[in-house]
């Protein structure tokens, strides 16, 4: 039996490690630096908690959650996003009373049963900032300025910021009514998927990718003709801040989040380049969740990213990151005092950190220098059975050929790359 990978997944190898790692970092980087500290949460949950956040009308929990019965009988699903565990976590944790701030990072897989394709997985991996604890349109700024800086730390210039305000509950109800009132007459032409749209959430019917359904689109009820005074308020006043940021933006009022959890900003990143899956990143308020949750009623507003769109995004603009490192220093030794006089040596240096490599198959010199250039070392440390007696090392600068001889003393000083 020869076993496959599941559909919709991949393995990260050992070439792709480091540029995996290297993005990781640089997130947590500048999540810290905007005061931002990292939480774990399982990769699995009651189904319930992501029925009742994510959504009824959302196809990420109708259609695209895995979900299982563990032995007892009970209903799990594994996360298809990220906010509503750090909202459990928080809400069972009563992370509020650590002061009425809360900033919350987090990294890890997702999984959603969706139809695979370039930019779009099974077992996908987000990285996110959870911001809790107000309403202050300042923040909703802040948590862009964050995702923004990220990108721009890679190196990323073409990402756009498109943004919307998809209002308070009321303004919702108001704009949804329109929007019934629109399609009504269009009922039997619409697709099977967007008469149930009508029904749960129609604002979901602006986002249906049918071409029939798609003609309907632009004649439809703007949200912005829906928004109260106070949700418009807030909308400009985000703006205002984007703008004092230099935050470049395009206002979108047809951008319609997947999950059912946000009121008023809504925003995505999105990368021409990407083709269908070019949303590398989106986010919004969510200001009726934690007390969904089983919270006091407070405010949130966060983000979350995919991994792969953002390393997709990073070749498209020829973004060159960080390869697996090459031995910095690659031992040849003849004959038995050598090794006896190296190992400890090679112990020493590992334990400062520099990668040392050794291969006892290779026998002759010519092969252990061969191995060493094949392994892209940057020196040789040379070992014969007259420095092994002498005491003395010999340092060879592989891409130079330049030799100097060492004490073990100097060499354990040296200045290697660790
Ligand atoms: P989302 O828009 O569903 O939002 O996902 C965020 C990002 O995850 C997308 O922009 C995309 O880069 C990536 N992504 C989503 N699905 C897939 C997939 N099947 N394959 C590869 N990448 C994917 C959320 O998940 C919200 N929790 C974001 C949020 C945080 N809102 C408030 N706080």
């Amino acid at each position: 039996m020869n076993y496959k990978i599941p559909r919709g997944t991949f393995d990260i190898l050992p070439a792709d490690s480091s540029k995996w790692q290297y993005v990781q970092q640089v997130f947590r980087k500048v999540a810290a630096s905007f005061g931002y500290r990292e939480i774990t949460t399982p990769i699995f949950e009651m189904a319930e908690l992501f029925e009742r956040s994510s959504g009824e009308s959302s196809d990420v929990v109708q259609k695209e959650m895995y979900r299982f019965t563990d032995q007892k009988g009970r209903s799990f699903a594994l996360r298809p996003e990220g906010t509503a565990p750090v909202v459990r976590s928080y809400v069972e944790n009563h992370l509020e009373m650590q002061g009425g701030r809360t900033r919350l990072y987090y990294m890890g897989p997702m999984f959603r049963y969706d139809r695979p394709q370039a930019g779009r997985y099974r077992q996908f991996y987000q990285y996110g900032v959870e911001f809790i604890g107000s309403n202050h349109p300042y923040y909703d700024a802040e948590v862009i300025a964050l995702e923004m800086t990220f990108l721009k730390a890679l190196g990323l210039t073409r990402p756009r910021l498109e943004i919307n305000s998809v209002g308070c509950a009321e303004c919702a109800r108001d704009y949804d009514k329109a929007l019934r009132d629109y399609y009504a007459p269009h009922l039997n032409e619409l697709c099977p998927d967007c008469q149930k749209r009508y029904e749960l959430k129609p604002r979901r019917l602006l986002d249906c990718k049918v071409p029939s359904c798609k003609a309907f689109r632009k004649d439809a009820p703007s949200q912005f003709d829906y928004l109260d005074a106070s949700c418009r308020e807030h909308f400009d006043a985000v703006c205002r801040y984007l703008d004092q940021m230099k935050i470049n933006y395009q206002i979108n009022p047809a951008i319609v989040r997947g999950l059912d959890y946000y009121t008023n900003t809504a925003f995505e990143l999105i990368c021409d380049e990407l083709g269908a899956q070019n949303s590398i990143a989106g986010g919004g308020r969510y200001n009726a969740l934690i007390a969904q949750v089983g919270g006091k009623d407070t405010p949130g507003i966060g983000f979350a990213g995919g991994f792969e769109r953002l390393l997709l995004a990073l070749e498209k603009e020829n973004i060159q990151l960080p390869q697996n490192p090459n031995p910095a220093l690659f031992m040849v030794l003849m004959g038995e005092e050598a090794v006896d006089f190296a190992l400890p040596l090679i112990a020493e240096l590992r334990q400062k950190g520099i990668y040392v490599d050794y291969n006892p198959e290779k026998g002759s010199f010519k092969a252990q220098l061969k191995a060493a250039d094949s392994m892209n070392a940057r020196y040789a440390l040379i070992i014969g059975e007259h420095e092994a007696i002498s005491r003395t090392l010999v340092l060879k600068d592989l891409s130079s050929g330049e030799q100097q001889s060492l004490s073990a003393d100097e060499l354990l000083s040296f200045p290697f790359e660790a």
